[in-house]
């Protein structure tokens, strides 16, 4: 296991009385012990086939051909939104995708589409090499609005280049597979254009989805080991699905604990670049699969250490309804070397001979120290390195949480029923009424 937890600077017994005490985290234990045989009992009938994922693997070669057809374009443009897109961005950063000042230079270059702006849209399609480029939209249901208006204009922008005749080639879709009586619009736009699709999971929703083709093929284009992100999953589910003392069921236990406390915020802070987008999923997954019934904290995401310079201040001295998980990595002993001389100079003899990493890591754990000493409860999770293996144990270990705080607290954690509302108002809008 490449996750390292502890939970003892949440603990009242370790920060005083801001920690949780031992009968809450007792009364957490207990629900998700409930909420674990469910699980297993999910497991052993089928019910969730996102717990057979890590164990899947005939479904890898099919993502691979799909991923090298794709490979020899110059750029490849995925829409798709929230589920449909961020298990594949947050996978696509260890390849350098949206990499804070760096960003990914290589071809194919890989675009993620998740949110509609006019704009940025309009410029993109102005500015790909439409000739070499490929398309690749991902929706589930094939009916989300966002998503058709980009494959529309998409199609269009290819006409007004003169390359309609090579769409069923430009593009690729990803959906359910037809439904008798159900409309799957995407198909239905795709379709006649000789677009190829490969199924999405049908029992599997997008923010589940990351371990499916739906994150696994921007994986598998930009050269990452799809086999080593399921092995890395297993990892996560192994302990859990054989025993009760797993790090996902300790963690469910905590936030279900400082729920009953009444601590609305759940913060996640991780000192990595490469695990930002993982911070946004994290978001999405744990508000849409949470916020129900009047439950579930606010998660706010964070990294480190540029947010020590943004939002520590109110963490450590703001309202105390905070829940913190400081996750680090392997970054000690990581990039370029500070030359001792210059290091004195500027007046940080410390900093002689160290790296960038080591400062790094001296702040996770700094962070993590300072909110406990500030009688802030916090989490801590350490990696011992960053790649698919370990990011896949990450995202398992996050998935099962959610889905087990679920459980405890009586909410379903795989519907979205509140948000159905605004999409059916926004497209009454668009058309003019009302
Ligand atoms: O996690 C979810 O279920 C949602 O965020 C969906 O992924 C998102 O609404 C997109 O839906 P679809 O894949 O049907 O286009």
């Amino acid at each position: 296991m490449a996750l390292n937890q502890s939970i003892d600077l949440a603990l009242a017994e370790q920060i005083g009385a801001a920690g949780l005490p031992g009968t809450a985290l007792d009364a957490g234990l207990a629900a998700v012990r409930t909420a674990t045989a469910r699980l297993r009992e999910d497991d052993e009938t089928g019910r969730l086939p996102l717990l057979r994922m890590p164990g899947t693997t005939d479904d890898l070669a099919a993502i691979r051909e799909a991923a090298a057809r794709l490979r020899d374009a110059t750029d490849v443009v995925f829409l798709g939104t929230g589920g449909s897109s961020l298990g594949g961005q947050t996978l696509a950063q260890l390849a350098d995708y949206a990499v804070p000042g760096i960003g990914r230079f290589a071809e194919p270059r890989v675009h993620f589409l998740d949110n509609l702006d006019p704009l940025t849209y309009g410029a993109l399609l102005d500015r790909l090499p439409l000739k070499t480029t490929r398309f690749v939209a991902i929706s589930k249901s094939g009916g989300t609005g966002e998503t058709l208006m980009q494959a529309i204009a998409a199609l269009s922008a290819l006409d007004e280049a003169g390359l309609r005749k090579r769409a069923g080639e430009a593009f690729l879709g990803l959906s359910e597979p037809r439904k008798p009586g159900v409309r799957n619009a995407l198909r239905d736009l795709l379709e006649p254009e000789g677009v190829r699709f490969l199924e999405h999971h049908t029992g599997i929703g997008g923010r589940y989805s990351v371990l499916t083709n739906v994150g696994l093929l921007p994986a598998a284009v930009l050269g990452l080991d799809v086999a080593a992100v399921r092995e890395g999953a297993a990892a996560a589910w192994e302990p859990l699905r054989s025993g009760d003392e797993a790090p996902a069921a300790l963690g469910a236990a905590l936030h279900v604990a400082f729920a009953l406390e009444g601590k609305p915020i759940a913060v996640t802070m991780a000192y990595a670049d490469r695990l930002e987008r993982f911070t946004r999923w994290w978001v999405q997954l744990w508000a849409e699969s949470l916020g129900k019934d009047g439950k579930g904290s606010q998660p706010v995401g964070a990294i480190g250490p540029v947010d020590q310079h943004s939002q520590l201040q109110l963490y450590l001295a703001g309202p105390r309804d905070k829940l913190f998980t400081v996750i680090t990595t392997d970054a000690a002993g990581a990039g370029p070397a500070i030359d001792a001389d210059l290091a004195r100079r500027a007046g940080e003899p410390g900093f002689a001979g160290k790296r960038i990493g080591d400062l790094v890591a001296a702040q996770g754990r700094a962070t993590a120290d300072t909110l406990a000493r500030n009688g802030r409860p916090t989490r801590r999770m350490h990696l011992d390195r960053l790649d698919e293996r370990t990011l896949g144990e990450l995202l398992m270990h996050f998935m099962l949480e959610t889905i087990l705080t679920g459980y405890a607290l009586g909410v379903d954690p795989f519907d979205q029923p509140a948000v159905e509302e605004g999409k059916i108002l926004a497209k009454r809008y668009l058309a003019g009424e009302g």
